[in-house]
């Protein structure tokens, strides 16, 4: 697997000798691709580089996810591939980060006895040092303490793309939601300063980004604890005065913080998108309530109305699960129903999955695969018609895209994205450049992304002026 969004280092340092080569494998969420970002970067400083070929690596990382089983599972059995390999090649360096390090700690060591290091979620600036204890003949290494630093360095061209960034602007999770590991692997909230932030991106700008997307796994909740009225508007009202920039996203969003002074600072901010990533997990207030996600049915429908009502082109986009334990089929119609009456734009479904440690995980998963399977096929369905018949009514339209890069699938498009975060490939020149904002005519839809072609460019700024919609809408 090769991940495109490490590209920090210097790829063609050829001289570089094996030890400091680094592989990574990186599961999971998006703060894991920004942590593993920081990993490399904080390596790069002691002379390591990024290699994309294991057979070529003297350090083996992989940053894992445990949120399902399943990714948990493909971690370990990759893993322990390499388990010949280091017989024959002590000076390998193995290194297990991230969620699942976190959560199982030396325990793992008896799993994968060939494995150098545990490393946790927020002890990776300590990785430099640790590969050098285990060279020089250290028994395998565990670092999993939760209160270490939340400012790492970080080099002006990580990324997804050359014109895009993410910023971490908080770490850990508060909630308790039954079914999630999360608080156990990523600790209690902390928010980073917003004049650190601000800084932060004020040099991002200066690098040549133009979008950023604020992480924080209840980013919403954001400053929480840092007292003088600070939250998530802040730094949408802050990022609106850094030159260069022009576009702010936010991920991922719980329904409990969609509070009126952030839904404003969304309505009014020109760089706010009209996008939000709003998971529900079910559309059964009975089932909300064994889920702990201190929200119902009624809750989300209101906070999505008001959202819908006061900001123009404003794009929902969800996460389900279903097969909870004890779902019947009256609740699982109930997240069918809220998927039309909502109609988000995008959506995810997963099949729910025990994790040892979590509340749920001592309820019996009593609901069989084949309806797990059955129900999360027929949810997906759904969400992919009605996000079909949204994108249909763009066909026609001209849209303003910023693009992000070539096409995956073929090399004569490029894509890019509206604010509302469509996806729009169009055919492209052959040296299109990437963080231009284009207009492009929409000719064809499908569920998942709009087809079209370029019909102009405005390099300078977004042209389209924020939608302004009657205030009187307003959520107090
Ligand atoms: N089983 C299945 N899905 C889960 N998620 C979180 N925990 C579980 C679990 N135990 C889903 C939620 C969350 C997304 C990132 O993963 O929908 O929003
Ligand atoms: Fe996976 Fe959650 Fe950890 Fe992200 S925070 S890597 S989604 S377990």
């Amino acid at each position: 697997m090769k991940p495109p969004y490490l590209m920090t280092l210097d790829e063609t340092a050829t001289e570089v000798p094996r030890d400091k080569r680094v592989y990574f494998e990186v599961f999971g969420c998006q703060m894991n691709k920004l942590d593993s970002e920081l990993m490399l970067e904080s390596l790069s400083q002691s002379g390591y580089t990024l290699t994309h070929d294991v057979e070529d690596a003297g350090v083996i990382i992989y940053n894992t996810c445990s949120i399902r089983e399943k990714a948990e599972e493909r971690a370990y059995s990759r893993l322990g591939s390499f388990k010949k390999r280091k017989a024959q090649d002590p000076n390998l360096v193995i290194a297990l980060t991230g969620c699942v390090a976190q959560h199982h700690e030396s325990a793992l060591l008896a799993k994968l006895p060939h494995v150098d290091m545990i490393v946790g979620t927020r002890e990776f600036h300590r990785l430099s040092d640790m590969i050098a204890e285990v060279r020089s003949g250290a028994e395998p290494l565990v670092a999993t303490e939760l209160d270490s630093p939340l400012e790492f360095h970080r080099s002006q061209n990580m990324g997804p793309s050359s014109c895009q960034a993410y910023v971490s602007v908080m770490r850990g999770c508060d909630q308790v939601c039954s079914y999630c590991i999360v608080p156990t692997t990523r600790g209690k909230e902390v928010s980073r300063p917003p004049e650190v932030i601000l800084e932060e991106i004020r040099r991002l700008a200066e690098n040549g980004v133009r979008e950023v997307t604020f992480l924080g796994q209840t980013v919403n909740s954001y400053g929480k604890r840092l007292g003088d009225g600070v939250g998530l508007h802040t730094l949408l009202y802050g990022v609106e005065d850094i030159a260069g920039i022009e576009r702010v996203r936010f991920i991922t969003s719980h329904p409990r913080y969609m509070r009126p002074k952030l839904i404003e600072a969304m309505a009014t901010c020109e760089k706010a998108c009209e996008y939000l990533h709003l998971p529900v997990q079910s559309g059964s207030s009975s089932m909300l309530a064994r889920m702990k996600r201190t929200y119902d049915r009624d809750f989300f429908l209101k906070v999505t109305d008001r959202m819908r009502n006061r900001i123009a082109n404003f794009a929902i986009a969800t996460d389900f699960i279903v097969g909870f334990p004890g779902e019947t089929d009256e609740e699982f119609e109930d997240s069918m129903s809220l998927a039309c009456e909502v109609g988000f734009d995008h959506g995810y479904v997963f099949k729910y999955s025990p994790r040892p440690g979590t509340v749920s995980h001592r309820i019996a998963d009593d609901v069989p695969e084949d309806v797990k399977k059955e129900r999360n096929n027929a949810l997906m369905n759904q969400i992919m018609d009605i996000a079909q018949v949204k994108n249909e009514a763009y066909v026609g339209s001209t849209l303003e895209i910023l693009v992000e890069g070539p096409s995956k699938n073929d090399p004569t498009r490029f894509t890019g994205r509206t604010r509302n975060h469509r996806i729009v490939s169009f055919a492209a020149d052959a040296d299109e450049p990437i963080g231009q904002f284009l207009q492009v005519k929409v000719d064809r839809a499908t569920g998942t992304s709009l087809w079209g072609s370029k019909v102009g460019c405005s390099t300078e700024s977004p042209t389209i002026p924020k939608p302004r919609l009657d205030p009187a809408h307003d959520a107090s």
